[in-house]
């Protein structure tokens, strides 16, 4: 596809792989939006993309439909959905707690799919779209302490999975991304550390992707990327 006057709409674009990602969508010619919680760092965000801020939740229904009503009214259409917003919440399977894990699947699994949802009615209606879906290499394999998070990326990709099987006769694309460790503000949101080294990926490179994904012409698409740092040390 075309990039330039291209419509995207970015979930979680006011920080790290969803900013870089809605950076290089507007440096390609295409009119973004952005989604977040957090409403200072949305708008300063905004302002410095030239992009629309949506403050909403991807995990409350009525955000989700109020974000494309305010969208459509912005830019008439849709092209590009990111489902981008994640969290994580890191802890021994004995200590898990059940809010923390429902909080984790509420954004990183309903979210994506009332985003997606929401989307696809539209793209139905035009015959084409686009879904990338940001998933991670957590979604390839487990680890310790991952029973929230690496279940809700697995859960991300059975439902790419699905939607991509039920909506390619509409002409609509589904992506998976799976970053492997970026630096990011992740780790940090979800209390842990992590070692700021030039060996580690950055957003740009998870954008520089998304972006050649979708640049391939409609009538193809990549199913699954995974990106990985070259030689990451901690
Ligand atoms: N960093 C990594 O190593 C890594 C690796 C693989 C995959 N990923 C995935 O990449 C995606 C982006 O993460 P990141 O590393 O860029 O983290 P980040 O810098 O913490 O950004 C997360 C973004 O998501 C937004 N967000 C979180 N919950 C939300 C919700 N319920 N509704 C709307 N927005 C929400 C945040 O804004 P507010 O808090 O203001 O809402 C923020 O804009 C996530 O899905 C993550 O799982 C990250």
């Amino acid at each position: 596809m075309n990039l330039r006057n291209a419509t995207a709409l970015i979930t979680g674009g006011s920080s790290g792989i969803g900013r870089a990602i809605a950076q290089t969508l507007a440096s390609s010619g295409a009119r973004v939006a952005i989604t977040g919680r957090d409403r200072g760092r949305l708008t300063e965000t905004a302002l410095a993309l030239k992009a629309l801020p949506i403050v909403a939740d991807v995990a409350n229904e009525a955000d989700v439909e109020r974000t494309y009503q305010e969208l459509f009214k912005a830019f008439g259409e849709l092209d590009i959905l990111v489902n981008n917003a994640g969290v994580g919440v890191f802890k021994n399977l004995v200590e898990f707690d059940r809010s923390s894990f429902e909080s984790v699947f509420a954004t990183n699994v309903t979210g994506a799919m009332l985003m997606a949802r929401e989307a696809a009615k539209h793209f139905i209606a035009r015959q084409r779209g686009n879904i990338v879906n940001i998933a991670s290499t957590a979604g390839l394999r487990g680890a310790p302490n991952g029973t929230a998070y690496y279940a809700s990326k697995f859960a991300l990709r059975g439902m790419t999975e699905c939607w991509r099987a039920e909506l390619r006769r509409y002409n609509i694309r589904v992506f998976l991304i799976n970053p492997s460790e970026v630096l990011t503000n992740f780790f940090a949101t979800a209390g842990l550390s992590q070692k700021e080294n030039p060996t580690k990926l950055r957003g740009e490179e998870i954008a520089y992707m998304v972006k050649a994904a979708l640049e391939m012409d409609d009538r193809g698409f990549t199913p699954e990327l995974s990106i990985f740092a070259t030689n990451p040390k901690d």
